[in-house]
């Protein structure tokens, strides 16, 4: 049975564009923060905030377990590039980065070869990077989950080596469980996580790809994290929001930590 990778489950906190103070960002992570230190041993806690609060927030968790994370960033390291961030200005302030959300596929029009640039850009810059992949609700209602994800899956790791292996995650989206409170069954979660690592198997060597964590997101919450966090491939979850509620999100917290502990 494929194990998980880490003794300790990967939770990010993917705030999207909220909150819009750069007051109410601040309470939020202060409200997050006891539960998110409080099992270093068996949690890992990544909070992805929108760039303008990323120095504010940094200032907060430093010297703390918990990491910080930006939604995004662009291929190139500097130059003519209007609005957009660079993975080397982010690294001063980061540990993370999310590549390839649906979000982003569908508003901002992004390529699997945009997310494969992305990708390759962030991890070249020493930061960690969670992949985003998914499938379209057509795409579930025909049962072309595994081919529609593995094809985002191959493409999007196509610069990527098995040197970037610890510091790869992928996180596995159903587009229509985003946002809709309709969270996929974890049967199919757990099938379409399973076809993920055997393609980053067949990509980057058996060996690397068990390094490679995978991520459920879409439609998380205190009272659903157990049926996918105890799955046992599932290195965590992707929370979006349900982690703009501190005491929700220090629900998740506390029931991944209780399966993790137990396991
Ligand atoms: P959701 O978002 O938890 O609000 O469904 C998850 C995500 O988009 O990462």
């Amino acid at each position: 049975m494929p194990a998980r990778v880490s003794p300790k489950a990967l939770l990010a906190a993917n705030w999207k564009m909220n909150p819009v103070n750069a007051g109410d960002a601040l309470d939020l992570v202060k409200g997050v923060m006891p539960a998110s230190i409080a099992h270093p041993d068996v949690i890992e806690v990544a909070i992805f905030p929108p760039f303008p609060w990323l120095l504010g927030i940094a200032e907060v968790l430093e010297g703390t377990t918990v990491k910080l994370g930006a939604q995004d960033c662009f291929w190139e390291i500097s130059g003519a590039y209007t609005g957009e961030v660079s993975p080397a200005m982010l690294k001063g302030w980061c540990q993370w980065v999310i590549t390839g959300h649906s979000e982003r596929r569908a508003y901002l029009g992004e390529t699997d070869d945009m997310v494969a640039r992305k990708t390759a850009a962030a991890l070249a810059n020493d930061l960690s990077v969670i992949m985003c992949v998914g499938e379209l609700d057509e795409h579930y209602e025909a049962g072309k989950t595994a081919e529609v994800v593995t094809a985002q899956v191959k493409a999007g790791l196509a610069n990527c080596s098995a040197d970037d292996s610890a510091r790869l995650v992928i996180a596995y989206e159903p587009v229509w469980a985003i946002g809709s409170g309709k969270s996929a069954e974890p049967e199919h979660a757990y099938t379409t996580m399973r076809s993920i690592r055997r393609i980053v198997g067949e990509l980057i060597g058996a060996g690397a790809a068990r390094k490679v964590r995978v991520l459920y997101g879409g439609s998380v919450n205190a009272s659903n994290v157990e049926s996918y966090v105890e799955l046992p491939l599932c290195d965590g979850c992707l929370v979006g929001g349900a982690s703009l509620n501190a005491e929700e999100f220090a629900k998740i917290v506390e029931v991944t930590a209780g399966v993790y502990r137990h396991r």
